[in-house]
């Protein structure tokens, strides 16, 4: 295969990526499950966006240097919040649907850090209408192909030429992927002139999770071993709200717009506790309200804690919430009647992949988009609903910078097959499910929302312990999908270790009770 653009990924990154980069070249979309299958689909509060008065760029830029702990770079926040309004409207015109109030305004909501209601949302399936729509629009795109199934191995470099490349070389180019094929179940290679990472996040590598399985990390690990430079990783978002129902997978996010309408967080004794933890209450940052509640739930020696929305009109539920009622109801749970019980989930991995203002990675013709990347927009802790808007923003400025490239870019001649040689078939597939149990096991009880140098020190040794083993079955087996995903979650988590265990403070989302915050937070 030979594609001007091949995009790994099928979420909002890789498709507003690719309805704009196809104006220039063939593009080329490959997605590990079916392609809607992305955590975009399950996104629910919204985009944020300055929109109208008395909103602000300015108001907007704040709150999010805030929730960042003002660890985000002030000229990345500056770009993408003053581009927020031009990726909006963009959106509309590509069919999005975002509610409406009476009076044919935006009916914006506020979440938690912001202090302006400036989330555009679709109900509370917002991500499932941009999702939908984008993907319509690609699939009606003559220039886009998209195969669905296809799991992306490896990126490859000057080291399939057989040239040593270190983390110092500083040419590094990339020159395609290789891709399993579900088909010929063979590894090939998919050579591009321009490549772009756009694979979401981490979360299956913790035992709760709003992510769907779609996300193990895959595109910061490849861009690792392919000595790509990759930053913040300790920083990961948990949500506070998502609905207590063990054993399901992903669990169900309980949307932060919810509190943004009046919900507010209780304990067993139905008392409103987040005042005790922060004067924002309920709509603090959620690197606060995840604390607050993890030491709620540890304090009372429960599973989990109360969101109370019975005071809300009905209608509030019936029009903007739809969704999350159904679903209560569907466990027998009736939110106008019933407390809602919640438990913090891993949710959103702040770092990631180093990207330039354009998209760039430290990899020459390799862009990283949405949530495998870091642009330096989210510092210590991500300001709700800036996601999205993210993705859409550096998804727009890497096709300009890439498109400006493409024209002076060969295909790389030259590059090695894959060698599946002295590889056989794995038979016993308990190697690999029972080791992502103990990994998440581990990154859940030392790598989670409170951590300390002694836990991150066991999970180190244990995760040491679980890489030499899938290393060694890796090497002798047939490539399959999820032996690489395992392979991927364990790199991810040990950058997430490693980037912790460099960190001896307490700063946004990653928590040390050996470090106590400075500001007595
Ligand atoms: P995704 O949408 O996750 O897409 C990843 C794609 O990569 C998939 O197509 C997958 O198949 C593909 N892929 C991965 N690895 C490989 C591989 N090895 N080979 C081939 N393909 C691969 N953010 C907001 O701003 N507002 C919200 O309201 C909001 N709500 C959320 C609610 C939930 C439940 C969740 C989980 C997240 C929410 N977020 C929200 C975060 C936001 O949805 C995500 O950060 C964003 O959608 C990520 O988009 P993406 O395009 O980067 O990745
Ligand atoms: C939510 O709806 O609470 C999630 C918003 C986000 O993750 O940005």
């Amino acid at each position: 295969m030979k594609v001007d653009y091949l995009v790994i990924g099928t979420g909002v990154a890789g498709l507003s990526f690719a309805l704009k980069a196809s104006k220039f070249g063939k593009v080329c979309m490959i997605a590990k499950d079916n392609a809607e299958e992305t955590s975009t689909k399950y996104a629910q509060g919204g985009i944020a966006a300055v929109m109208y008065d008395p909103d602000t760029y300015a108001k907007h830029i704040k709150d999010t240097m805030i929730a960042g702990c003002e660890l985000s770079d002030p000229e990345i926040v500056r770009i993408t919040i003053t581009e927020s309004t031009a990726r909006v409207k963009e959106l509309v015109e590509w069919g999005v649907d975002f509610d409406k109030n009476r009076t044919g305004k935006f009916d914006l909501a506020r979440e938690g850090g912001h202090s302006e209601f400036r989330v555009l949302h679709h109900k509370d399936e917002t991500g499932l209408e941009i999702e939908q729509k984008l993907y319509q629009k690609a699939k009606e795109n003559a220039n886009i192909e998209i195969l669905e199934n296809y799991f992306a191995v490896e990126l490859i470099t000057q080291h399939h030429l057989g040239v040593k490349v270190t983390k110092h070389s500083s040419d590094i180019c990339c020159y395609g992927a290789y891709v399993y094929n579900p088909h010929s179940k063979k590894v090939e290679t998919f050579l591009a002139k321009i490549t772009v990472v756009a694979t979401g996040g981490i979360g299956n590598i913790y035992g709760n999770t709003t992510n769907p399985r779609v996300a193990t990390g895959d595109g910061v690990a490849m861009v690792h071993r392919a000595k790509g430079a990759v930053r913040g990783m300790e920083f990961v978002q948990f949500h506070p709200t998502t609905l207590y129902n063990p054993n399901e997978r992903p669990a169900f996010l309980i949307t932060e717009a919810l509190r943004g309408a009046g919900a507010e967080l209780k304990d067993w004794h139905g008392n409103a506790f987040m005042k005790k933890y922060d004067e924002r209450g309920s709509l603090a940052p959620r690197d606060i309200v995840s604390r607050a509640v993890d030491h709620e739930i540890k304090i009372s020696g429960e599973s989990h804690v109360f969101l109370d929305a019975r005071h809300l009109e009905k209608s509030v539920f019936f029009n903007h919430f739809p969704n999350i009622y159904s679903k209560c109801l569907s466990i027998g749970i009736d939110a106008t009647k019933d407390m809602i019980p919640v438990v913090p989930a891993a949710h959103y991995s702040c770092g990631g992949i180093w990207v330039d203002k354009w998209g760039k990675t430290s990899i020459n013709h390799l862009y990283a988009l949405g949530e495998c990347s870091s642009t330096g927009l989210h510092g210590a802790n991500r300001l709700a609903s800036n996601s999205l808007l993210e993705a859409l923003v550096f998804s727009h400025r890497a096709c300009e910078h890439s498109s400006n490239l493409l024209p002076n870019i060969d295909f790389q001649e030259g590059i090695q097959d894959w060698n599946a040689e002295g590889t056989v078939s794995n038979e016993e597939m308990i190697l690999v499910t029972q080791s992502v149990r103990e990994l998440q096991a581990m990154m859940s009880y030392y790598v989670g929302i409170v951590r300390s140098d002694h836990r991150l020190q066991r999970a180190f040794d244990r995760l040491n312990i679980i890489y030499r083993e899938t290393e060694d079955l890796y090497q002798h087996s047939e490539v399959t999908k999820p032996i690489c995903e395992l392979r991927n979650m364990i790199c991810t988590a040990y950058l997430i270790i490693r980037e912790a265990m460099k960190r001896k403070e307490s700063l946004g989302l990653h928590y040390s009770i050996d470090y106590p915050p400075k500001n007595n937070e």
